[in-house]
C-alpha cells in the first residue's frame, strides 16, 4: 500500500511542480508588463507573498533586500506593493503625501475602522478631521483637561496591588482601553463600558487579522464588533442630542464641533474618529507600557534612575497631591525609557501608502494604485543611527531627543505624525510614576515574547507585586 502511495505521489510530482511553476511565472508576467518597476517577486496569484510576509516578516524583508536592494516589488495583503527599506526615501515618502503618496491601508481594515476615519481620508477632509482631533487630544487639551483625569484614573487603577500577581499584558490592555473609553465617553454608567468592551475587543483584533469574512473567523467577528460599536455610538449620540446636559468628554465636544464650521464633522466622521482613536491608542500604548515595565525589570540601573526622577517629584509635593504639567514636563528620563522601548520593541513595523498616479522613486516607476510599504522596523536597529542597537539604552535619548532624529519613524512623520503621540507618552509616564513609586515587581518564571507580526507574550507576562516601602 505504502509503495502504491509513493508511486502515485512520485508520478504526480512533476505535474504539481509544472502547475506551480506556471502559476508563479504567470503572476510575474502579469505584473511585468508595466515598465520601470523595481525588481522583486510577486508570488502566487491572489495570495502573492502574504504568507511569507506574515509568518516571517523581518527575515523575509531582509532576504528580499539582500537579493533586490532597498526598493523591491512584492504582492502582500491583497495588493501589488513596493517595499521601501531606504531610510532617506522612506522619509521622502512620508513627507510628500501631496505628491501622490496618500495612506493606503487595506480595504479589509477600512471596513472595520471606517471609510471616514482620519487615516482613510486625504486633502481637505484630512486637514479638517485632524484639526478637530488635535484640538481634542493635542497638547493644550492634555494640559488643561486630560492630565488631571489621567492622574485620577491611574491612582485608582493602581490602588491595592500589594501582594497580587498580575498579568501585566492583560492589565495594560485593560488600562489603555478603559482610559481611552472614559476620555471619549465620561460620566456614563460603568455598565456602558462593560457593554462596549467585548465589541471593541473584537473590532481591534479583527482589524489586524487575515481578511477572511466567513462566520467564525477573527475578521468576521471584527466586522460584527464594528456593527455593534456603531449601533451603540449612534444611540448615545441620539441621547446626547436630545438632552441639554453638558458633558466633559470628547464625544460631547465632537457633537459641538458638528455645529461649528471650522471642524464640522458628519455623524459618520464622528463615529469613525472615536473608533480610530480607541483603536490607535489601544495596542500601541498597552504594548509599549508592558515592554517598558519588562525592560526596567531587566535593567536595574535604568529602573533606579527612573525611580530617582519620580521620587524627586514626590518630594516636592504633599502626600497624595496630583501630578501637574510642570511635573510631567520634568520626566525626561521616563520619556527616554519610552522612546527606547518603542525603538527596541517595534509596535508599528511599517506604514502603508498608495500612489494616486504613476510615481517615480529612485529611478523606478511605481504604477498608479499600487501600495508602498514604508518599512520602518529595520531603521530602529540601524547601528549607524543607534550604536549597539539591540541594547536597551534609554540614556541615548537624553543626548539626542526624539525631535532631533531625522530618521526615527516610531510615531510616523510628516502630516500624518501621530496626533496621539504626546497623549500616549503622558499616559505611560503617569502610570510609571505611581507604579514605580508605590511598588516593586518581580517577574514570575521566564516570559516568552514574540516580536512579529505583533509584540506579544503568548502566555502573558506575570509579575509579583509588593509595596516599595516594605
Ligand atoms: C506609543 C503609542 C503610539 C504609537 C507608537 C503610535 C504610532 C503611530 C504611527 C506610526 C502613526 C502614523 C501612521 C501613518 O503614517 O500611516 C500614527 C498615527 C495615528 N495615531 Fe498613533 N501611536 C501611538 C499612540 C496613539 C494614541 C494614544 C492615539 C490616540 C489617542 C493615536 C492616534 C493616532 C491617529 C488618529 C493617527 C492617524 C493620524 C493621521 O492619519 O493623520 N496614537 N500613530
Amino acid at each position: 500500500m505504502a509503495i502504491f502511495v509513493l508511486v502515485v505521489v512520485a508520478s504526480l510530482l512533476p505535474l504539481v511542480l509544472t502547475i506551480s511553476f506556471a502559476l508563479l511565472k504567470w503572476n510575474e508576467i502579469r505584473y511585468s508588463r508595466k515598465k520601470g518597476l523595481p525588481p522583486g517577486t510577486m508570488g502566487w496569484p491572489v495570495l502573492g507573498e502574504t504568507t511569507e510576509f506574515i509568518k516571517s516578516g523581518p527575515s523575509f524583508m531582509r532576504k528580499q533586500r539582500a537579493k533586490y536592494g532597498n526598493l523591491f516589488k512584492t504582492h502582500i495583503l491583497g495588493c501589488p506593493t513596493v517595499v521601501c527599506m531606504d531610510t532617506e526615501l522612506n522619509r521622502y515618502i512620508l513627507f510628500n503625501e501631496g505628491k501622490g503618496l496618500i495612506p493606503g491601508y487595506p480595504e479589509s481594515m477600512l471596513e472595520i475602522l471606517g471609510r471616514r476615519n482620519i487615516a482613510a481620508v486625504d486633502g481637505v477632509s484630512h486637514k479638517r478631521i485632524r484639526g478637530s482631533m488635535v484640538s481634542l487630544i493635542g497638547p493644550l487639551a492634555m494640559k488643561e483637561d486630560l492630565l488631571p483625569k489621567i492622574d485620577t484614573f491611574m491612582r485608582s487603577f493602581l490602588n491595592n496591588w500589594n501582594g497580587k500577581t498580575v498579568d501585566i499584558q492583560e492589565t495594560t490592555k485593560e488600562m489603555a482601553l478603559s482610559i481611552a473609553f472614559r476620555q471619549m465617553v465620561d460620566r456614563e454608567p460603568a455598565s456602558l463600558y462593560e457593554m462596549f468592551k467585548p465589541a471593541l475587543d473584537k473590532l481591534v483584533v479583527g482589524a489586524l487579522s487575515l481578511p477572511i469574512n466567513i462566520p467564525g473567523t477573527t475578521y468576521y467577528h471584527g466586522l460584527q464588533g464594528r456593527k455593534r460599536v456603531v449601533e451603540m455610538l449612534k444611540q448615545l449620540m441620539e441621547e446626547r442630542r436630545s438632552s441639554s446636559k453638558a458633558y466633559d468628554d470628547i464625544l460631547y465636544r465632537l457633537l459641538l464641533h458638528s455645529k461649528d464650521s471650522k471642524y464640522s464633522l458628519t455623524d459618520e466622521e464622528i463615529i469613525d474618529s472615536i473608533i480610530i482613536v480607541l483603536f490607535s491608542g489601544y495596542e500601541t500604548v498597552s504594548v509599549t507600557l508592558m515592554m517598558a515595565i519588562k525592560y526596567l525589570h531587566d535593567h536595574p540601573k535604568a529602573l533606579r534612575e527612573l525611580r530617582d526622577e519620580h521620587f524627586a517629584i514626590r518630594e516636592k509635593k504633599k502626600p497624595g497631591e496630583a501630578i501637574d504639567w510642570k511635573d510631567y514636563k520634568s520626566m525626561n528620563f521616563t520619556r527616554s525609557v519610552i522612546y527606547e522601548t518603542s525603538r527596541l520593541a517595534t509596535v508599528v513595523n511599517g506604514l502603508m501608502r498608495r500612489t494616486t498616479d504613476d510615481v517615480v522613486l529612485n529611478g523606478f516607476t511605481i504604477p498608479k494604485g499600487w501600495r508602498i510599504y514604508v518599512y520602518v522596523r529595520e531603521i530602529n536597529y540601524d547601528p549607524f543611527l543607534y550604536p549597539e542597537p539591540f541594547t536597551f539604552n534609554p540614556w541615548r535619548w537624553l543626548d539626542k531627543d526624539y525631535e532631533s532624529h531625522n530618521y526615527c519613524f516610531i510615531f510616523g512623520a510628516g502630516n500624518r505624525l501621530c496626533p496621539g503621540k504626546d497623549l500616549g507618552i503622558l499616559q505611560i509616564c503617569i502610570f510609571l510614576h505611581y507604579f514605580a513609586t508605590t511598588y516593586r515587581w518581580e517577574e514570575v518564571g521566564r516570559t516568552e515574547i514574540l516580536q512579529f507580526p505583533r509584540v506579544l507574550a503568548p502566555k502573558g507576562l506575570h509579575l509579583k507585586i509588593s509595596n516599595y516601602h516594605e
